[in-house]
């Protein structure tokens, strides 16, 4: 068994090369820009860990892994425009350095790929492979709707469990897939496979509530976002939607005045106000929920618990990640 950091070095060392063509340049290099600006990888080692829970290490983990991380920046990428978002991992976004229509067909051109890729496991599990893979890139689309469908909406409208719902939409199922897609490659039988998704979900819940945390109170520099992004186009994070319920009525009309007014100041206004109303501390309560759900479901799986301690370590990095 290899920890996340072997895993990450074995995978990285295969990845890191030439995905496209030269020409057109512009719509290239907007997609070699996202891959070769880093980012955690950590998609692709949740599929090779999902792999070696259940068997050694098979090469089309690596051509899955391959696929999954490819998705992910894809989704990256069309992330940022829709966020209006002008860093990502500490560099400026695509959208921002090739102009939008570049970046729409970068982000299109890396989707295509991944078929080209999973397209390439062996015929015995190919279809299983994609349609596992093909329910989750749906349920991203589905998720990223979602979000920006409260982004419009008044924060009193947006229940806490359609939140919990969007981000496990947007957020948790890749992560979860990229496990069963692994453990479907490592031969784990179906109710392993779900034990295993269910295990990848929860996480997936805390890695988001972890990143809405990060993208308020993270440090800007270690997490390579802009400081309140989140809060400048007013999505209803759990931080906004906590505050709202926990605060009193003066703080409530001052939120919905900034949000309504914008003004130069809104960043450090909300997150005072966030402050006053110790969302911060609540958001770890939250993620040891989360932890403790994924833990009883990595319990489930048939196998010896020492297999399952790379698991439970990246779990751990994950949810206290700073970056
Ligand atoms: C960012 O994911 C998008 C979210 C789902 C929060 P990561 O935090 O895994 O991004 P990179 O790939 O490491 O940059
Ligand atoms: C993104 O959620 C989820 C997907 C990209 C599908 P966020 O919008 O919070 O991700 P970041 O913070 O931009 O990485
Ligand atoms: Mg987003
Ligand atoms: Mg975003
Ligand atoms: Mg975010």
């Amino acid at each position: 068994m290899q920890s996340f950091k072997e895993l990450v070095a074995q995978f990285s060392q295969q990845f890191d090369q030439q995905h496209f063509p030269e020409e057109p340049c512009q719509l290239y290099n907007a997609a070699t820009h996202i891959l070769g600006i880093g980012g955690k990888r950590i998609r692709p080692v949740l599929c090779l860990m999902g792999n070696e829970l259940f068997d050694t290490l098979h090469p089309d983990a690596f051509q899955v892994g391959n696929a999954v991380e490819l998705f992910h920046n894809f989704t990256l990428v069309h992330d940022d425009i829709m966020d209006k978002a002008p860093l990502r991992r500490g560099k400026p976004t695509v959208h921002t350095v090739y102009g939008d229509p570049a970046a729409i067909l970068a982000g299109d051109v890396m989707l295509i790929n991944v078929y080209d890729r999973l397209n390439k496991v062996q015929p015995r599990y190919k279809q299983k492979i994609i349609s596992v893979f093909n329910k989750a890139a749906i349920e991203v689309c589905e998720g990223q709707q979602l979000d920006m469908d409260f982004e419009a909406m008044e924060p009193e409208e947006v229940q806490y469990d359609s939140y919990v719902n969007m981000i496990g939409l947007k957020t948790s199922v890749l992560l979860a897939a990229s496990l069963q897609l692994g453990a479907i490659i490592g031969g784990a039988g179906e109710g392993n496979q779900e034990h295993i998704y269910q295990f990848g979900k929860n996480i997936g819940i805390a890695f988001q509530i972890q990143d809405d945390y990060l993208d308020a109170f993270g440090d800007p520099e270690k997490f390579g976002k802009q400081q309140g992004g989140d809060i400048l186009v007013n999505k209803k994070t759990f931080l906004l939607l906590k505050a709202f319920e926990l605060c009193n009525p003066a703080e409530r009309a001052a939120l919905k005045t900034l949000m309504e007014t914008s003004p130069d100041d809104k960043v450090d206004r909300v997150l005072d106000l966030f402050h006053s109303c110790k969302v911060d501390a609540w958001a770890e309560k939250e993620k040891e929920r989360f932890q403790e759900l994924a833990f009883r479901r990595l319990e489930d799986i048939a196998v010896l618990s020492k297999r399952k301690m790379p698991l439970m370590e990246l779990a751990d990095y994950l949810l206290n990640r700073q970056q």
